[in-house]
């Protein structure tokens, strides 16, 4: 048998490699008055219905209130509002004070400014372990481009490439996802396969990667927000990769294939492989989710998602 204590502390430290979004979480108590607490639980569950969900641990304050609303709100903070976060996860007196919220369509407190919102009715509570999950149905929502507020072994980072300070080292592998007119730009991947467009990050950081790997492929195109981070785990690699809007160019080598699932066929890396077939999907519905985990085995997250 796994010794309890050092499972407990594998858990913790796995969970801390994963780059995860942040949101504050809200209902109102029985008078009406607002609640919320910071949490990186949050995940996207089905579309049909709309079902996310978040965790809240049993020795919170608010445990009994919110496992026994009718309703409650994810509000994913935007990247400037890191004193959102630290304001929703520390026992300060009223976490409301000074800010301007209001009630959402489905009764919770909505943030201003925030990236996006979901206003939910509650679907289900699940007790499990120290924690519940309170997964939500989707009454209402309202999703921004603007950047999202990433957290990442305990620091908070913002994860658009141009203004990006994601925690940089030799084993973090940048890709461009370069995108125009429906369709995608793959290059040869030396094995007799395709992949995209990828550099290993270093000094410089993240946006100075992508930017020179942009420059080399011979096109023109925007640094873009992220749309994947994941780990490989067996090559101890992190893989990041940017949506990068094409702007026009001459491709020194390679070539744009259509964006639908069946062009990825000599995609080699099955991780990369998955990503572009979700990526033609969500594309063909116009509706992008960032992808957090490892090679096999991950979370989308609905942030900060585009409206079309
Ligand atoms: C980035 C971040 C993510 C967090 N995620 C969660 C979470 O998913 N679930 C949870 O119960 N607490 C989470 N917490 C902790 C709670 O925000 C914090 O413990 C809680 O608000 C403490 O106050 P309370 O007992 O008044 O709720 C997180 C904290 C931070 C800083």
């Amino acid at each position: 048998m796994t010794d309890p204590a050092a499972a407990r502390r594998a858990l913790r430290d796995a969970f801390g490699t994963f780059m995860t979004g942040v949101t504050v979480v809200t209902t109102t108590d029985g008078a009406g008055r607002p609640l919320g607490f910071t949490a990186n639980s949050f995940a996207s569950v089905s579309l049909d219905p709309p079902l996310l969900l978040v965790q809240i641990a049993q020795n919170s304050v608010n445990y009994v209130n919110f496992t026994t609303a009718a309703h409650f709100a994810v509000n994913i903070l935007a990247e400037g509002q890191k004193d959102i976060s630290t304001t929703f996860a520390r026992p300060v007196a009223d976490r409301f004070a000074g800010i301007d919220w209001q009630i959402g369509p489905a009764g919770s407190p909505i943030l201003p400014d925030v990236a996006a919102w979901f206003d939910c009715t509650l679907f289900k509570m699940v007790e499990a372990g120290d924690h519940a999950i309170l997964i939500g149905q989707v009454e209402a929502f309202h999703a921004t481009s603007a950047p999202g507020l990433g957290y990442y072994r305990g620091t908070y980072f913002t994860p658009v490439a141009t203004q990006a300070t994601v925690p940089t080292g030799p084993d973090i592998i940048v890709s461009a996802i370069l995108e125009q007119g429906g369709q995608v730009f793959l290059v040869d991947d030396g094995f007799g396969g395709l992949t995209l467009p990828t550099a290993r990050v270093g000094r410089d950081g993240t946006a100075a990667a992508l930017t020179a790997l942009i420059a080399r492929t011979g096109l023109i195109a925007a640094p873009g927000p992220l749309y994947s981070v994941y780990e490989d785990v067996a090559r101890g690699q992190q893989h990041i990769a940017f949506r990068c809007p094409c702007t026009g160019g001459q491709p020194v080598k390679g070539a744009f294939v259509d964006l639908v699932p069946d062009s990825f066929a000599e995609v080699t890396d099955q991780a990369l492989r998955v990503m572009l077939e979700r990526l033609a999907e969500e594309s063909r519905m116009g509706n992008y989710g960032i992808y957090f985990g490892n090679q096999d085995r991950g979370q989308i997250a609905l942030v900060a998602g585009e409206t079309k």
